[in-house]
């Protein structure tokens, strides 16, 4: 085990209550250590309303390209690893400390923006691990990367496994060629289908339901991007326009950003008959359920307000696990959790991304009239001299 590593609570069991199991996924919260006030409301009215039996971060919890960005005024103030590495901390904690104080158990996968940056995904394992409500990768476990790992859900009583969730890496930086490697990997794959193998075993031959969050979409997702006219659709690829096809319920915002290689995993999948749903991030204005060949396709929309999105897709999501092996899934957006008020609206069009250039021409054009004011008030007040 790696010096300074804390084991994960493995006390804290995660368990079904009154016959449901909920989980929160938050996608893309994706941010530096001056997060969003918008985003950080939004969380916490989800947290109240949902009272999530475990909330799921599914990458890109952090920019971590930009975390040497911020300046004061001209000068950097982050120049180092060691200056990276107190940013993400803080970042982290203004993430994680809502989570925290409430009580909920948590885990998470990486995602591309997380490994931007000279801290390793190791590093960050332990920053996560330090979190006493933190449920996730735990160095001793048999994971390919340290945060590939798989969460038993058990009965009320605990003597049962009824569900089980899978959390897979899918993406890494190369910190010398700084090159972004985006798929899940075939030693992953591998350690699925074998993990999988001995949860059926163990369950009488019978596949566990599972449910299976990674933060970039399978290579299969594009088989639900229909091309269309430019009229129809904003989501553009290659010159060529696209919409979610018919009769499947969401939103596509952008043609999907797969896996860059397909190492066979959705095949594994279906040759392990276990996974109910496959549940990504990483497309911020993607939020739809699709299906194919009998396995869910669940897409979440990005919650950051510092990246791109948008009002329709700014959002997080629910599933409530059923111990027949059934599951229900939905997402409550921010103007479903903050309401549709002055204040809600002032706050999205103050810190949400892609508001910079209508405030900009707002807050431009208003000072611009209050100059103008200002100058037709001073000429009027010189002629009323004479
Ligand atoms: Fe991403």
């Amino acid at each position: 085990m790696p010096r300074g590593v804390r084991l994960v609570n493995r006390e804290m069991d995660l368990k079904f209550k009154n016959g449901k199991f909920t989980i929160l996924q938050i996608a893309d919260p994706q941010d530096l250590q001056f997060v969003r006030p918008a985003m950080l409301k939004m969380l916490d009215k989800a947290y109240d309303r949902v009272s999530p039996d475990l909330a799921v971060m599914t990458g890109d919890q952090i920019l971590g390209n930009h975390l040497r960005d911020c300046n004061n005024w001209t000068r950097l103030t982050v120049r180092d690893k060691a200056g990276e590495e107190r940013a993400l901390r803080t970042a982290l904690k203004k993430l994680l400390e809502p989570i925290e104080r409430r009580g909920i158990p948590f885990a998470m996968v990486y995602g591309n923006h997380d490994d931007m940056n000279l801290v390793t995904k190791e590093e960050q394992a332990d920053m996560y691990r330090a979190y006493p409500h933190f449920i996730g990768a735990d160095a001793n476990d048999s994971s390919v990367e340290c945060d590939t790992c798989n969460l038993p859900v058990y009965s009320e009583d605990g003597g049962k496994m009824l569900w089980n969730l899978w959390l897979l890496d899918s993406a890494r930086f190369d910190k010398q060629t700084r090159r972004c490697s985006a798929y899940v990997t075939p030693e992953t794959v591998a350690w699925y289908e074998k993990k999988s193998a001995e949860l059926r075993d163990a369950n009488g031959g019978v596949p566990v339901p599972a449910l299976m969050f990674q933060h970039i979409p399978l290579p299969e997702t594009l088989a639900f991007a229909g091309e269309c006219e430019k009229k129809d659709a904003s989501c553009k690829e290659g010159g060529r326009y696209y919409k979610l096809k018919p009769g499947i319920s969401g939103v596509m915002g952008e043609y999907p950003s797969v896996c860059e290689q397909n190492v066979g995993q959705f095949e594994a999948i279906k040759r392990c008959g276990d996974v109910k749903a496959v549940v990504c991030g990483h497309d911020h204005l993607n939020n739809f359920e699709a299906r194919l060949d009998g396995v869910d396709f669940i897409q979440t929309g990005g919650a950051s307000f510092r990246c791109y999105g948008s009002s329709k897709t700014r959002c997080v999501r629910v599933f409530e696990l059923h111990e027949n092996g059934e599951y229900r899934t939905f997402t409550i957006s921010y103007w479903d959790l903050m309401g549709v008020n002055p204040g809600s609206l002032l706050r999205y069009y103050w810190e949400a991304d892609e508001m910079a250039y209508i405030k900009g021409y707002t807050l431009g054009g208003a000072a611009l009239a209050a100059a103008a004011g200002a100058a037709v008030w001073a000429v009027k007040r010189n002629i009323d001299k004479y």
